[in-house]
């Protein structure tokens, strides 16, 4: 079976093989070299400066992005200004909320690009920006650059959702004037679930934190992974394949090469159902890593996901109201030409 869906992915033989080293206690030497290993290999990615340390977490994406608000968003005068356009801008908004910060939210409708001429409005009054790099609702790659250059325009810190991003697209760490990025494993690292982190500035991580969460304090975890500690259990197995993901993806040609890999899928993909009469559900700002596309009339999902299920593909479905009209596929992951040729094959001509 090929997962097409947004992560979990289709893992190489490679990394599915490194699951399979010794068992480990997550306090013997061995754990924490891994652990400092993976923490440098994802700094290293990027090719981010000293300024800069990632932290490891067990927990999924969310857990990531949740340590991430908790810990870096205080309960300042000033409002942090949520950019959202899909479930995962609205996602950190419900998280702030729940923490009780204060926060302003600048929305576009899910099929919009964000509203930078509202965040330019609102900017110079907040603390922080959160927005999302990859919004997977729709497969939409926000416009960071244009972003990025307000916040460092007005010298306000951004944190970024970058779970579906991480690993398959560029990240500008300092000129987008990024505090903390959270991502996961299993999506464009092509690893498994369990792990996720946060990349974030030194001094941020330094400065007294904010968590109202114990498990998800972020300042815990650096504290104790800079000596090489680690203040709970790790998902070991987890991070196995995280390690030598990462090591995949170097050996490979690094997030430029990956990025390259998904360009030429996605546009095999779109002709593909192009020539099929099914067209991108959007249609500007289109991401390579993931795509949605209308269900084909008088076809549903259950149908159309049940049938390519049968040839040997998962595909995912649109999410809130838009599960009706919209089928989304991913094409991280283990994949080959020759796989997306089966799948085009296995849709519906009529
Ligand atoms: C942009 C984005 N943020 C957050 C998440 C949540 O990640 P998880 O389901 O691993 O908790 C996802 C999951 O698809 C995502 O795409």
């Amino acid at each position: 079976m090929k997962l097409l869906n947004p992560g979990p992915v289709t893992l190489s033989e490679r990394v599915r093989a490194a699951l399979q080293k010794p068992d480990l206690c997550h306090r013997e030497p061995e754990f924490l070299q891994m652990q400092r290993r993976i923490r440098d290999r994802l700094t290293d990615l990027y090719g981010c400066s000293q300024e800069y340390a990632s932290v490891l977490l067990t927990g999924s994406g969310t857990a990531a992005v949740e340590a991430m608000v908790g810990s870096l968003v205080g309960p300042n005068d000033k409002p942090a200004l949520v950019v959202a356009n899909g479930v995962y801008g609205e996602r950190m908004a419900a998280m702030l909320k729940r923490h009780g910060r204060h926060f302003e939210v600048v929305t576009s409708a899910w099929t919009e690009p964000m509203d930078l001429a509202g965040v330019a409005e609102r900017i110079s009054g907040c603390a922080c920006v959160l927005a999302v790099h990859h919004e997977t609702t729709t497969g939409r790659l926000n416009d960071l650059a244009s972003l990025g250059k307000l916040c460092r325009q007005n010298q306000v810190p951004m944190l970024l959702d970058a779970v579906s991003s991480f690993g398959g697209e560029e990240i500008l760490f300092e000129e987008w004037n990024l505090q903390a990025c959270a991502a996961t494993a299993n999506k464009c690292l092509h690893g498994v679930p369990g792990v996720s982190f946060v990349v974030a500035r030194r001094n941020a991580l330094q400065a007294p934190g904010h968590s109202p969460a114990l498990y998800l304090d972020l300042h815990n975890y650096y504290e104790l992974q800079e000596k090489d500690g680690s203040p709970f259990t790790q998902a070991v197995q987890a991070c196995y394949g995280l390690d030598e993901a990462l090591a995949e993806i170097r050996d490979q040609g690094g997030w430029q090469a990956r990025r390259d890999l998904y360009r030429r899928r996605a546009a095999q993909l779109e002709e593909g159902l192009a020539r099929l009469g099914i067209d991108p559900f959007l249609r500007e700002g289109r991401s390579s890593i993931l795509g949605s596309y209308r269900l084909p009339p008088g076809v549903t999902y259950a149908q159309l996901h049940d049938r390519l299920k049968e040839a040997g593909f998962v595909i995912y479905a649109g999410q809130g109201g838009l599960s009706d009209e919209m089928f989304r596929i991913a094409v991280m992951g283990d994949l080959t030409r020759g796989d997306l040729e089966r799948l085009l094959a296995a849709f519906p001509t009529e």
